[in-house]
């Protein structure tokens, strides 16, 4: 069996509340923190940034955080997330006008790099820089917003990738994001996937530490 990740996205977390919400979903089994920066540029709403990450090493958050980067331009930004604390630090490709220089920028910087493909995107930009990248993900939805449908062509592009990744024989993750729940993670994990971003889903029940398990049962069957 894969080494499966479960990563919440804090973007459906009560943001008045953040510190105690990250804890909370660690303490419930979380392996990870996905961090959404939206820009209002390259998508049309607007969250967090390199202050907010800080705050969480400030409140002594430990765990891997896995920031998505919906923004353009990315360069500027990554050595301040970099800074702040960020463990991995993924972009679009679209957006950024040198792809294999903001991988190196970002691993420059100390930080594991991603590259993110919207449901339209095909993964062509990986080809000629997979031994720059350290995770790829797959967005199953378009990228904006939590709590919209899982898009299930992402199954394939999945496949597509893992078969990439496996041809590489590099220890490249592979991440799915928008849409899982406990009723699809399964199939994505069929179809290649190693981490798990979920965010209306495990911030939307009361109970974070049983919808993590049942997750983990899916993912274990
Ligand atoms: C969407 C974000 C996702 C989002 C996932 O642009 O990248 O990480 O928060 O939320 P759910 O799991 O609710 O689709
Ligand atoms: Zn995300």
């Amino acid at each position: 069996m894969r080494d499966f990740k479960v990563a919440p996205s804090i973007l459906s977390a009560n943001f008045a509340r953040l510190g105690d919400e990250v804890r909370r979903v660690l303490d419930a089994g979380a392996d990870m923190v996905h961090f959404d920066v939206m820009d209002n540029h390259y998508v049309p709403n607007l969250t967090i940034g390199p202050v907010v990450c800080k705050a969480l090493r400030d409140e002594g958050i430990t765990a891997d955080i896995d920031v998505h980067l919906m923004v353009k331009p990315v360069d500027n930004i990554v050595p301040a997330f970099a800074k702040a604390g960020a463990s991995w630090i993924t972009f679009h490709p679209e957006a950024s006008e040198h792809v294999d220089r903001t991988l190196q920028l970002i691993r420059d910087n100390g930080c594991r790099a991603g590259l993110v493909f919207n449901p339209a995107t095909p993964l062509d930009y990986l080809r000629y820089v997979l031994d720059k990248v350290d995770m790829v993900l797959i967005m199953s939805v378009n990228p904006g917003f939590g709590g919209q449908a899982f898009i299930p062509s992402a199954l394939d592009k999945l496949r597509e990738a893992r078969s990439l990744i496996d041809a590489s024989q590099r220890p490249i993750r592979l991440e799915i994001d928008g849409g899982i729940k406990t009723d699809n993670i399964r199939a994505a994990a069929e179809a290649g996937a190693d981490t798990f971003v979920a965010g209306s889903a495990i911030f939307g029940v009361e109970d974070y530490q049983q919808v993590i398990s049942e997750m983990r049962a899916e993912l274990a069957k």
